[in-house]
């Protein structure tokens, strides 16, 4: 089987750009649904990770009134998350009465999400959705429960399409996983 070995550590193909791209179409037209008449969207894109997703999601979802900006978390050391969530770079507008959308690539135990909505209730916006390409459900420890999920995976540690180690391999198109150490 194709594989690619990054820092060491081997990874198998998991998901292939076409079914990725497949389901942010599926994901864009579910928040464009659910957008109300006259709302101007705000997207915030959870650096460094969503890059990736966030381009091509805010691209689909084609709203002409809708902005994006960016917020920066950092928690995973090589394939573990440390359970701390460090916010290493702020909002810069304010948020209040706006319809905002946070683009994940990934909610695993959904840590930063809960700071994260924690951080942007205190400024009152009308309403928070988040948007994650991937869900691990059974990693999640806090009840953060995305509104949209391009695909629900196992607890496996996944790159490419955004997604990194130790900041390697954001940039393949399709998504790897680590490939189970042979008995
Ligand atoms: P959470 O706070 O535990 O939900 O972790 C979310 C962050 O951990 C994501 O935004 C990713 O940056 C990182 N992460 C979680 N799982 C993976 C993975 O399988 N590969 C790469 N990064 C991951
Ligand atoms: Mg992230």
């Amino acid at each position: 089987m194709e594989e690619v070995t990054i820092k060491g550590l081997t990874f198998v193909p998991y998901l292939k750009e076409e079914e990725i791209l497949k389901q942010v179409k599926r994901v864009a037209s579910e928040i464009r649904r659910d957008l109300e008449p006259g709302d101007a969207p705000i997207f915030l894109c959870v650096l460094n990770g969503a890059f990736v997703f966030a381009a091509d999601v805010f691209r689909e979802v084609d709203v002409p009134e809708s902005e994006i900006t960016f917020i920066r978390f950092k928690s995973y050391e090589g394939t573990q998350s440390t359970g701390v969530v460090k916010q290493v770079m702020g909002l810069t507008e304010s948020l209040e009465g706006r319809t905002v959308i946070i683009i994940e690539d990934i909610v695993d135990t959904g840590v930063t999400a809960q700071q994260l909505r924690a951080t942007l209730k205190e400024q009152n916006p009308k309403s928070v959705k988040m948007a994650t390409l991937l869900f691990k459900p059974q990693s999640l420890t806090t009840g953060q429960v995305p509104e949209y999920v391009g695909f629900e995976i196992p607890s496996k540690f996944i790159i490419g399409y955004g997604l990194d180690l130790d900041g390697q391999a954001r940039g393949l198109r399709d998504i790897w996983v680590l490939k189970d150490k042979e008995k």
